[in-house]
């Protein structure tokens, strides 16, 4: 059962402990995915270099990863490199990408264990060689496991996987009257995956900077000001424990509550 999985991890009497009790296993988000923002905010608050936030943000995923997995989450989603963060300063660039494979490195075993499927969603094609390589053998490594998937998105723009996808179809020659919601979402890097129930941003920025934009159509979103390297798993439970309090709609009415001795 999911809440002993998480109890088993969570220090007894911790506040990560009394948050997972309080989550309804039965409601669980199929699909949670994360902004993880506020790593360069992190180090200058405490007059260090940005890649010592980057450096720090890395236990936020391992906390993160490990705690949907034990939940019982179908898919995670992390928002790891989009395509506008090449604007940043080589030197960042390129250290993000070596903290990337020394994770995938380091934390292969971890997948392993929670029977975790890694998937890339991006531009992956235009990543240097040894970074292609080891997200391939991460991939690769886990793509017998039947868990939780875990997607991390590289090099990831929604607008650009939008386009690709209606390229896609032009390239498979699909007449217009045989496009439609459900095909066009089977073209996008998550096919056959469920849109994300649940988006969560840290480090307090209102927008969603290029995330998931055709399948956060009605995704719950929570925005906490912790930053992404101060993040761990109670803060991850206290979303899920407030999104099981939100009033989905999808446009429609609230549901009358039943009446009582009907
Ligand atoms: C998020 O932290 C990590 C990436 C975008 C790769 P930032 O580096 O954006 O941190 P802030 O927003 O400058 O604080
Ligand atoms: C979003 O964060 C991208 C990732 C988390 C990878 P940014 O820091 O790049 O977004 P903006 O620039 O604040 O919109
Ligand atoms: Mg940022």
């Amino acid at each position: 059962m999911s809440l002993e999985k998480i109890l088993a991890w969570v220090p007894d009497g911790s506040a990560a402990a009394a948050l997972a009790r309080q989550v309804d296993y039965l409601r669980l988000p199929g699909h949670v995915a994360v902004i993880m923002d506020g790593n360069g905010r992190w180090a200058a608050q405490r007059r260090l270099p940005r890649i010592e936030g980057h450096r720090a943000g890395i236990d936020a995923v391992r906390d993160a990863v490990e705690v949907c997995a034990r939940l019982g989450v179908e898919v995670l989603t992390l928002y790891a490199f989009s395509v506008e963060n090449w604007k940043r300063p080589r030197s960042e660039v390129r250290l993000l990408m070596e903290l990337l494979k020394r994770y995938l490195r380091l934390e292969l075993d971890t997948l392993m264990r929670n029977d975790i499927r890694l998937h890339v969603i991006g531009r992956a094609g235009e990543l240097a060689p040894d970074v292609r390589e080891e997200l391939a053998a991460g991939c690769s490594r886990t793509a017998g496991n039947g868990g939780m998937r875990f997607n991390i998105a590289l090099n990831y723009s929604g607008r650009a996987e939008i386009v690709e996808a209606a390229r896609r179809a032009l390239a498979a020659g699909m007449a217009p009257r045989d496009l439609d919601e459900a095909r066009f979402s089977g073209l996008l890097y998550t096919a056959g995956q469920p849109d994300p129930d649940l988006l969560i941003r840290t480090s307090g920025e209102m927008r969603v900077s290029n995330f998931l934009l055709w399948q956060i159509a009605y995704a719950e979103i929570w925005v906490t000001d912790t930053l992404w390297p101060d993040f761990r798993a109670r803060h991850l439970l206290e979303a899920i424990v407030a999104y099981q309090k939100r009033d989905r709609r999808y446009g429609g009415l609230k549901p009358e509550p039943a009446a009582v001795g009907q």
